[in-house]
């Protein structure tokens, strides 16, 4: 046997066990630690939760009253996407790290993966749904547009609706400022400059 076929099926070795490994790690990690909470309140999207502690909660979401019965361990995240089919909303690292489930609630950005639905009775709620009227886009959403501020695009409802929060703020005077402002909202494509850019369009506008 050649040098080279030795190396190639030790590297093959090599490949093979490490995709084993993390193999193993996913699927104990998961099964010891989150499956059975994540079983027990975040269903699968159109599958129906076993409400263990139903609340009945009444909120204004993009302008439209709506009334639904979730079980008290709900986050906003889940209940917009699972209960009231509204997918526009990411849910990232669902641990109050990356922005991506960002809502406005009464004017203010959340994280609404950390955020219980129950919290929000009478609350008006905006989400990336709610920003556009009709055909036309949010003055945020076209600057987005414009200055290319994304690339697989699913930070940008967060983005933009952090960002829609944080001209309404009215803190931000530098860039550094807007940096930091935009902290929270993580874009794994690196588009920050181009965010940057577009915030800035709609602060001046
Ligand atoms: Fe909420 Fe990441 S999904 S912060
Ligand atoms: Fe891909 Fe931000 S555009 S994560």
């Amino acid at each position: 046997m050649s040098d080279m076929q030795n190396e190639d099926e030790q590297l093959s070795a090599v490949g093979s066990s490490r995709r084993r490994f993390l193999t193993q790690l996913t699927v104990a990690g998961a099964g010891l630690s989150v499956a059975p909470y994540l079983k027990a309140a975040t269903p699968s999207p159109g599958s129906q939760l076993t409400l263990i502690h139903p609340i009945n909660v009444n909120m204004v979401i993009n302008g439209s009253k709506k009334s639904l019965t979730v079980d008290s361990r709900v986050t906003l995240l889940d209940a917009l996407r699972n209960n009231m089919q509204m997918p526009g909303t990411k849910k990232g690292c669902d641990h109050g790290q990356c922005g991506a489930c960002t809502v406005l609630v009464n004017g203010r950005r959340i994280n609404s993966c950390l955020t219980l639905a129950a919290m929000c009775e009478g609350d008006a709620i905006t989400t990336i749904e709610g920003l556009a009227h009709g055909d036309e886009l949010h003055p945020m959403q076209q600057a987005f547009i414009k200055h290319d501020a994304f690339q697989c695009g699913y930070c940008t409802p967060g983005q933009i609706c952090s960002a829609v929060g944080l001209v309404k703020e009215g803190h931000a005077k530098t860039d550094a400022d807007i940096r930091e402002l935009m902290s929270g909202n993580i874009c794994r494509c690196g588009a920050y400059q181009n965010i940057l850019d577009a915030i800035k369009e709609v602060q001046t506008a």
